[in-house]
């Protein structure tokens, strides 16, 4: 089957390259634990999670939530009815429940099938609001009752609670993650039986922080998402390539490799799916210096700039100040002669950005965010923060250098 060149859209099972022992890990780390996919932004959480739910192991049974527009515990409550109700397993498990909170019981018996009725959900949502955490609590806990381990495999957590405190506010969020640690833990430190794998595009750290949890999730197994072996990067690129008619050779591989550094595949994608807009003839013949063209021309150029927008947009979280600073500090790496600036040099950068309200901690944690978010990565034997990929060091200086954003002179 030709490999499909998808940039962005969730990779099915048999489109993930160099994914097998991070998967194979992951089962054998589920035994005991819960598990937390780590990586930065479009590095392939998704897919690994997607490749949980679609083959899961024997005696599993996966239930997917995307919670990234979820903004109350209360709509967290009804997706997670919804999805439960949806597996007959768990359907049958449900009806069968003595200990359900009155709310819940009245509405399965009377509405069970009007679950995809428009109105279903306002009133669902009604009826929990103030019990949300009884009646979510219990939904959780009949799940121990089901013959296979249900894994709860929630996509997109941190934004959720940024989500429920930019609405209802820090409490409700710390809330939520306190009622979430009580249904993880049956006494102090032992686990329930089932599972959560929880994944998020943006660093879960930094909002524990933010809100002052008191959970750390450290019932969690971190798990890194990495960049795959250039050996898998080449096997992507080879199938990629015959999809498209490209004559793919040992050089391009290489050539490939020093464009874009460590192989996150998102990136592989993406400069094939630029290549694919290049005459047929060249692409059958394509050389190193017209690929490099491609990366250049194309892939930082801006016919593929909204790739990269929401790496630039997510900077507006940080407010106007924050927003400032890291700005500059991210202008300082990309432009500084070796790509890498000591940290305390970005210290004073920031200082100097963000003037009065300038402290230390936030400025660690604004460090930790954009390693998150933008690939940063500090070298920890001489201090220094780089660019994790040359192509996000490529696209910053492309789009954001020095020289272009210092203010014109006002004409007198
Ligand atoms: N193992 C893989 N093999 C091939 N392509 C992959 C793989 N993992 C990810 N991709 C590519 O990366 C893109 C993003 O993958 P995915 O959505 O899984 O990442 P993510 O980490 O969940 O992203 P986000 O942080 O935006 O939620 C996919 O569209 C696909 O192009
Ligand atoms: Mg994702």
């Amino acid at each position: 089957m030709a490999t499909r060149n998808i940039v962005g859209n969730v990779p099915e099972p048999h489109e993930l390259y160099g994914r097998e022992g991070l998967i194979d890990h992951l089962w054998r780390q589920l035994h005991a634990n819960n598990v937390l996919l780590m990586a930065p932004r479009r590095f392939g959480k998704t897919g690994v999670m997607r490749h949980v739910l679609q083959k899961p192991r024997d005696g599993y049974l996966p239930v997917y939530l995307d919670l990234e527009d979820i903004d109350s515990p209360s709509e967290f409550v009804w997706r997670l009815t919804r999805e439960l109700l949806a597996q007959d397993v768990l359907r049958s498990v449900l009806s069968n429940a003595r200990r359900l909170p009155k709310a819940l019981r009245g509405w399965f018996a009377d509405t069970f099938d009007e679950i995809e009725f428009d109105g279903a959900k306002v009133k669902f949502k009604e009826e929990v609001e103030e019990g949300w955490r009884e009646t979510g609590g219990r939904l959780l806990v009949e799940m121990e009752k089901a013959a296979p381990t249900v894994i709860f495999v929630l996509d997109e957590l941190p934004t959720m609670l940024d989500n429920i405190r930019r609405k209802g506010g820090d409490e409700e969020a710390r809330e939520f993650l306190a009622w979430f640690r009580n249904v993880r833990l049956q006494q102090k430190d032992r686990l329930r039986r089932y599972r959560f794998i929880l994944a998020g595009s943006t660093s879960i750290d930094a909002i524990l922080r933010r809100l002052n949890s008191l959970d750390k999730l450290n019932d969690f197994e971190r798990l890194y998402v990495e960049p795959i072996s250039q050996n898998d990067a080449q096997r992507l690129a080879s199938d990629l390539a015959a999809s498209l008619d490209v004559a793919w050779s040992g050089e391009l591989s290489e050539r490939m490799a020093e464009l874009i550094g460590p192989a996150v595949p998102y990136f592989i994608h993406l400069l094939f799916s630029q290549v694919a807009q290049s005459p047929a003839e060249q692409r059958r013949s394509l050389t190193e210096d017209q690929l490099s063209q491609v990366y250049n021309r194309r892939v930082l150029g801006p016919s593929c700039k909204h790739y990269f927008d929401h790496y630039r947009g997510r900077l507006r979280r940080y407010g106007p100040r924050g927003e400032r600073a890291a700005l500059a500090m991210l202008r300082a790496v990309a432009e500084s002669e070796h790509a890498r600036v000591p940290a305390s040099e970005l210290y004073d950068v920031y200082r100097k950005t963000r003037k009065k309200g300038a402290c230390e901690q936030e400025f660690n944690e604004l460090m930790a965010d954009l390693e998150c978010d933008w690939y940063l990565v500090l070298d920890v034997h001489t201090n220094e923060y780089a660019f994790m990929l040359p192509v996000m060091k490529d696209w910053w200086s492309r789009w954001y250098p020095m020289a272009r954003l210092k203010k014109p002179k006002r004409s007198k």
